[in-house]
């Protein structure tokens, strides 16, 4: 069954969703990285290529219903950050933009009797639970870490969490088990 163009549409209007969140990723990730904080600065970046994959995946989703992939103009993303609790507010800040946004495709794939679409959503219903929940964690952290060297025990929570907080994703229940 082809997808409406309503939604199709939609779901390229979230191809430029996902890119503008893997823009202001690598923006962050400069952020850190000029500060000379590896952990946080890989951190971002691989959240960045993260995005990009999002993006990626939804331009498959409507490749295989034979819609037309449009890329819409994608937004600068901020590039000047009072400090790490600003940058890390802002990723949580983009994250709950895309949850919501996520929400509605799936309230629109439901209007429109969509199984395919509703069925593909779920993976990034499950997703944006996962990326809100590591958001806010190293908000935590981050708020807690104060001081000169405060950001410093932050790059020590990132090292004890293994491969980083991305690993969210391989854990049990997590998205890519799925
Ligand atoms: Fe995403
Ligand atoms: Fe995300």
């Amino acid at each position: 069954m082809p997808s409406s163009e309503k939604l199709i549409a939609a779901f390229n209007e979230q191809i430029g969703r996902e890119l503008g969140a893997s823009h202001l990723y690598v923006s962050i990730a400069t952020h850190f990285d000029s500060e000379a904080l590896p952990r946080l600065s890989s951190f971002f970046y691989r959240q960045g290529e993260e995005e990009r994959e999002h993006a990626m995946r939804f331009v498959k989703f409507i490749m295989d219903v034979g819609g037309r992939v449009r890329i819409p103009a994608v937004q600068a993303p901020q590039h000047d950050f009072a400090g790490g609790e600003a940058a890390v507010a802002k990723a949580l800040e983009s994250e709950q933009a895309v949850s919501r946004s996520i929400f509605d495709l799936a309230r629109l794939a439901d209007e429109e009797r969509d199984l395919f679409a509703r069925r593909f959503l779920d993976w990034f219903i499950d997703e944006q639970r996962e990326e809100e929940a590591t958001m806010s964690a190293l908000l935590q952290v981050v708020q807690r870490a104060k001081g000169p060297s405060g950001l410093l025990q932050v790059e020590e929570y990132l090292s004890h969490r293994g491969a980083g907080p991305i690993e969210s994703q391989a854990g049990p229940g997590g998205p890519e088990g799925a």
